[in-house]
C-alpha cells in the first residue's frame, strides 16, 4: 500500500482514478434535501444489520438495501435476494431521487443509460471499515458501480485487479460520488476505519450507497 493521497477537490470537479473510474466531487450535494428523508424511510422499512461473512466474521459496517434486489451475506455465502431475510418483506423500492442521482453520475463518468436494480446502503459508525474486496456478485459486469458518500468523511482505498496491487487513498466527503466501470469495474477497493468527526447533518455516521446493475 502506498501513502499516495488525492487532494480534496472542489464541488463540481472530477478526479480521474482510472481510465473508467472517476471521483465526482460534491456531485450529490444538489440532491441532499431529497436524499436524507429517503434514507430515513429505508432505515425504517429495512433496519441496518451487521451481516456475518461466509468466514464467520461480523461486519463492522451495518447494511440495508433498497431496490428490487438486496445484497446479503451469511455463513453460506454472498447473494442478492428479493426478500429481506431480516424482515421477510421485499426490500423498500428505490426512491426516484436515488435513480436520478445514480443515472446522472454514471452519465457524467461516461456510462449512459445506467438503470440500477440494487442499491446497498452502508452505515459506518466510528471505527467501522471495509476490507479490500471486488464487487463481483453482479451478473451484469458491463454496468458501472456508482458509490455515494454522505455524512462523515472517510478514506477510500482504490487498488488494482489483484488484491496485492498497490492502492491509492482517496478522501471521500459528504456529497462525493465515485463511479467505476469498464476496465476498472473489477478493481479492489475498501474503506479505512472511519474517524469520529461528527457531520452537521448526519452526526457520527457515514452513509454510503452503492448502486449496481445485478441482472
Ligand atoms: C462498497 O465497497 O460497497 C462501499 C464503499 C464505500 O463505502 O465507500
Ligand atoms: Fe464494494
Amino acid at each position: 500500500m502506498t501513502l499516495e493521497l488525492f487532494p480534496f477537490g472542489d464541488a463540481g470537479e472530477r478526479t480521474a482514478l482510472g481510465r473508467h473510474a472517476f471521483l465526482l466531487h460534491g456531485f450529490a450535494l444538489p440532491y441532499e434535501a431529497r436524499l436524507l428523508p429517503a434514507i430515513d424511510h429505508i432505515q425504517t422499512e429495512a433496519p441496518f444489520h451487521h451481516l456475518v461473512t461466509p468466514g464467520g466474521h461480523v461486519m463492522s459496517v451495518a447494511l440495508s438495501n433498497c431496490g428490487r434486489l438486496g445484497w446479503t451475506s451469511d455463513e453460506q455465502g454472498y447473494c442478492y435476494t428479493e426478500i429481506n431475510p431480516h424482515t421477510g418483506r421485499p426490500w423498500p423500492s428505490m426512491p426516484d431521487v436515488f435513480r436520478e442521482l445514480a443515472a446522472n453520475a454514471a452519465a457524467t463518468a461516461g456510462f449512459d443509460g445506467f438503470a440500477p436494480d440494487a442499491c446497498l446502503v452502508n452505515q459506518y459508525l466510528p471505527g467501522a471499515r471495509l476490507t479490500l474486496h471486488q464487487d463481483k456478485n453482479e451478473r451484469d459486469l458491463s454496468a458501472p458501480i456508482v458509490s455515494v458518500s454522505l455524512g462523515m468523511s472517510a478514506v477510500f482505498l482504490f487498488g488494482g485487479l489483484e488484491r496485492s496491487d498497490k492502492t491509492v487513498r482517496v478522501p471521500l466527503k459528504h456529497g462525493d460520488v465515485v463511479v467505476w466501470g469498464g476496465e476498472d469495474r473489477m478493481r479492489y477497493h475498501g474503506v479505512m476505519p472511519v474517524q469520529d468527526a461528527p457531520h452537521p447533518l448526519l452526526g457520527s455516521q457515514r452513509i454510503n450507497f452503492t448502486f449496481r446493475k445485478v441482472i
